[in-house]
């Protein structure tokens, strides 16, 4: 049973006969972490899905295993769903559940295109089967001198809500940084994990500074956290704010403010589940994340 579909009543029953947690109950019914989009204001719930590697093959168990995944994030109140054109046929993927289960007015759909290619962008929308997207981000920023004159020409022209970029290559962040000085996008897209901090001192403070949002690629290192804790049990000092090592890599990241959204990627729809009750109960304060760091590097 899911946590975040049971009432606090059912939860009183529940604890009665020993059969969930005092956290869980605390975690029951809380409000979702929800946060602000800074250009603009639009509040998005701050653990969405992210699709590459996990649905880029367009068959049939690929879709029935990806529209679970994406029951499952809408179900427990996630929105946000982030593709690319080069991550396979993921945008066909999602585009088929979004069209069979009338999905598009629930979803805050995010793709990516390697340049500004107006051709590009039609396949993209194309495949997604739909009209506009909610944001359309230049991908692997490289180069100090990329525009991105082009995406703000369509988003006049209303095929996208919002601009950003992206770069998960350290080597490319002096570039990402220059773009987003120069740009302003409405979003910037970059890796942080628990284990995996380097933007806590250049690329947030500077994404606040200039007031673009921050989608959080690779929050589990790929799964590596998952693996680094592997048979080890949740620390007692983490229950009162996690369930599970997902919340807890998780609510690392939303415990910094200036995270906008988070976008694991998974294939399975009961850690789509997991990962969106990390939008639930307490976050960590500033001890309790500098505990977390402690911990995760003396593994
Ligand atoms: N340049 C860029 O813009 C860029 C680059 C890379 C990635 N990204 C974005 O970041 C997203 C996430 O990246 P990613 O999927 O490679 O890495 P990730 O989210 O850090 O980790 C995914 C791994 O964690 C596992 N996992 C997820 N939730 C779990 C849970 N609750 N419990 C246990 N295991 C769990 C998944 O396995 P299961 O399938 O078994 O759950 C998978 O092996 C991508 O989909 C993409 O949208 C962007």
């Amino acid at each position: 049973m899911s946590t975040s579909r049971i009432t606090r009543r059912d939860f009183a029953v529940l604890a009665g006969a020993a059969l969930v947690s005092p956290v869980a109950i605390a975690q029951t019914d809380a409000p979702l972490v929800m946060r602000a989009i800074p250009h603009g204001g639009e509040r998005v719930a701050a653990v969405g899905l992210g699709t590459a590697r996990v649905f880029d093959v367009n068959d049939e168990p690929t879709r029935r295993k990806a529209a679970a995944v994406v029951q499952a994030l809408t179900a427990n109140g996630g929105r946000l769903v982030d593709t690319a054109s080069t991550y396979g046929d993921a945008e066909a993927v999602l585009g088929a559940i979004i069209a069979d289960a009338g999905l598009r007015d629930k979803l805050f759909i995010a793709t990516k295109l390697e340049s500004p290619n107006a051709e590009e962008l039609k396949r993209s929308l194309a495949r997604l089967k739909i009209a506009e997207v909610d944001l359309l981000q230049l991908h692997n920023v490289r180069s100090t001198q990329q525009s991105l004159a082009a995406f703000r020409g369509w988003k006049e022209q209303g095929i996208c809500r919002h601009v950003g970029i992206t770069s998960t290559y350290h080597r490319d962040y002096p570039a990402v940084e220059a773009v987003l000085k120069r740009e302003k996008p409405d979003f910037v897209q970059i890796d942080y994990s628990l284990d995996n901090r380097a933007v806590e001192k250049s690329i947030l403070p500077l994404a606040a500074d200039v007031g673009a949002g921050v989608l959080i690629a690779l929050p589990f290192g790929r799964g590596r956290l998952f693996r680094a804790v592997r048979g080890k049990e949740l620390p007692d000092w983490a229950r009162v704010f996690a369930n599970s090592w997902g919340q807890f890599f998780l609510k690392y990241l939303l415990g910094d403010a200036r995270v906008t959204a988070v976008i694991p990627g998974t294939a399975d729809p009961g850690h789509m589940t997991d990962n969106a009750d990390a939008m639930r109960g307490p976050l960590p304060d500033s001890d309790q994340r500098r505990r977390m760091v402690d911990f995760v590097e003396a593994l």
